[in-house]
């Protein structure tokens, strides 16, 4: 995909501040600091579209974007932060569980996982969520360059195994060196043609 334009719609909360949904839409989820924010600016090769940070929770609100007019892009804040205070858990939850649930437009939702932790109830309870919703899934290991090969190989397998996944359905990315960049863009691309 060739990036001409990217910019940023607006956030929202509930579901009557969502823009119209006029484009096919792609959400971004994963757990806090994961990754989720750089994913989606290495994709559209800008450094700053999404505020990134190294401080878990940053992204609190359902932020859209338009990708060369015709893709809208969702960050999703992030979910399985200990320490965000659970009104702000259940808040968030809510927030998530309704746009997915009630959004005609999206296409997919990209799940971002960190390639050095095991997938926990978190990841699974999503994507039987999403299995139910009949929400097709992207299932993404980013982080790569923060482990040796050998590392990776093992995680990789270990991984597939824990989330009952073939190994060729795991994306292995790093926004650090753009790994995957061209597999996340054709199994986006590939929903939107399906
Ligand atoms: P929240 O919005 O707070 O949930 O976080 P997020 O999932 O959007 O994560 P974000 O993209 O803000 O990244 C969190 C931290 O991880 C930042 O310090 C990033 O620079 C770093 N980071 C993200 N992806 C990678 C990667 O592939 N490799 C390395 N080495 N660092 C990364
Ligand atoms: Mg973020």
């Amino acid at each position: 995909m060739i990036i001409k334009s990217a910019e940023f719609i607006k956030s929202a909360v509930e579901a009557s501040q969502y823009p119209p949904g006029d484009f096919p839409e792609i959400a971004f989820s994963g757990r806090s600091n994961v990754g989720k924010s750089s994913l989606i600016n290495t994709l559209v090769n800008r450094k700053r579209l999404v505020k990134t940070s190294s401080t878990p929770g940053r992204t609190q609100l359902i932020n859209f974007f338009l990708i060369n007019e015709m893709i809208s892009f969702v960050d999703l804040p992030g979910y399985g932060y200990a320490k965000v205070p659970m009104s702000v858990k259940k808040k968030w939850g809510t927030m998530i569980e309704t746009y997915l649930s009630t959004r005609s437009a999206l296409k997919g939702v990209v799940l971002i996982m960190d390639i050095r932790r095991t997938p926990g109830y978190e990841e699974m309870n999503f994507i039987d969520w999403l299995n139910q919703f009949n929400i097709s899934n992207i299932l993404v290991l980013t982080k790569t360059d923060k482990l040796s090969k050998t590392k990776q190989i093992k995680q990789h397998l270990s991984i597939a195994k824990t989330l009952s996944v073939d190994k060729n359905d795991l994306i292995l990315f790093s926004a650090k060196t753009r790994r995957g960049k061209d597999v996340v863009w054709d199994t986006i691309e590939g929903l939107f043609t399906s």
